[in-house]
């Protein structure tokens, strides 16, 4: 695979830890930062993992950027979910390469884009939400990242339902996930996956109720905490500041409601935990 980096490819800038900036490398553009400009069409020919110095005799670093590093540049009308979040999300709604997913609602397409870069290139991902501003800004999102082509964006209330049937996995990210968990029942194939974000416990009650009456089993609500470190030869030790609650995840399987009508699927939530 050729390394080089030419017009158009995406860099990460890397000054430290806290400055870093995602470029697209052009010829003729410069990037002007506190630590001085840096010319873009310099970048031309380099290699991943080169450097470059700015006009201020500082050096920055190029790297590939991940998805999660493009993530962080995403434009958020709406709040969003952290990687932490998202990465246990992915594995715990078993999502693989072909995979069919319904979401709502969609906010900044940040969860779009995790799901889509992990259902792609045959599996897809029915995004819904209510607000035709947010869809916009996620297109936009989703387009800088090349992951729009795997993801079909529906203005519609996700109460009156998803157009989508069988589909393998559901994920629920909106005020009142609990209104919508009847329709996603409906659009989930049997013994499938499905994941709801709230940030409040009052919010995961209803949503849990409303999963229990709809006969969904292997109901589990946790939330979750990433604590980074400062690494200093003997004295290391937890950052003083972590974002401390974004919010809970919880996640269900599907029963077929005849079956859940003759089974004790309600008895089987949160008996234990697995995560
Ligand atoms: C917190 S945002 C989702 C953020 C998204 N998970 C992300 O990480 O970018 C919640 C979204 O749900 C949408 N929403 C709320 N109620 C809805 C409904 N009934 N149907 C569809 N979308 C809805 C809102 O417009 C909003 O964009």
């Amino acid at each position: 695979m050729d390394q080089r980096i030419g017009v158009g490819t995406s860099v990460l800038l890397w000054l430290d830890n806290r400055r870093k900036w995602l470029v697209e490398v052009a010829e003729d553009k410069e990037f002007h930062t506190h630590k001085g400009i840096v010319q873009l069409g310099e970048l031309v020919g380099k290699q991943f993992g080169d450097k470059v110095v700015t006009s201020r005799g500082n050096t920055m670093y190029l790297l590939r950027p991940s998805l999660c590093d493009r993530l962080a540049f995403f434009e958020r009308p709406t709040q969003i979910l952290y990687p932490k979040d998202i990465g246990l999300l992915l594995l715990r709604l078993g999502l693989e390469s072909g995979m069919n997913v319904v979401e709502a609602g969609t906010g900044s397409g940040v969860v779009t884009a995790a799901i889509a870069n992990t259902v792609k290139p045959q599996g897809h991902v029915y995004s819904y939400d209510i607000n035709l501003e947010f869809i916009r800004k996620a297109e936009q999102n989703l387009a800088k990242t090349g992951l729009l082509q795997y993801v079909t964006l529906r203005c519609s209330d996700a109460r009156e339902g998803f157009t989508e049937f069988d589909v393998d996995a559901v994920f629920l990210d909106l005020g009142d996930p609990w209104s919508v968990v009847p329709q996603a029942h409906s659009c989930l194939k049997g013994g499938s996956n499905l994941a709801s974000f709230s940030p409040t416990l009052n919010q995961v009650e209803k949503t849990v109720a409303a999963l229990r009456r709809e006969g969904f089993v292997d109901i589990e609500t946790c939330e979750l905490f990433l604590r980074n470190m400062r690494i200093e030869e003997g004295r290391s030790r937890p950052e003083s500041r972590m974002i401390s609650h974004t919010g809970y995840l919880t996640f269900a399987r599907k029963v077929r409601r005849e079956v859940a009508k003759t089974g004790n699927a309600a008895a089987h939530c949160n008996k234990e935990s697995r995560v």
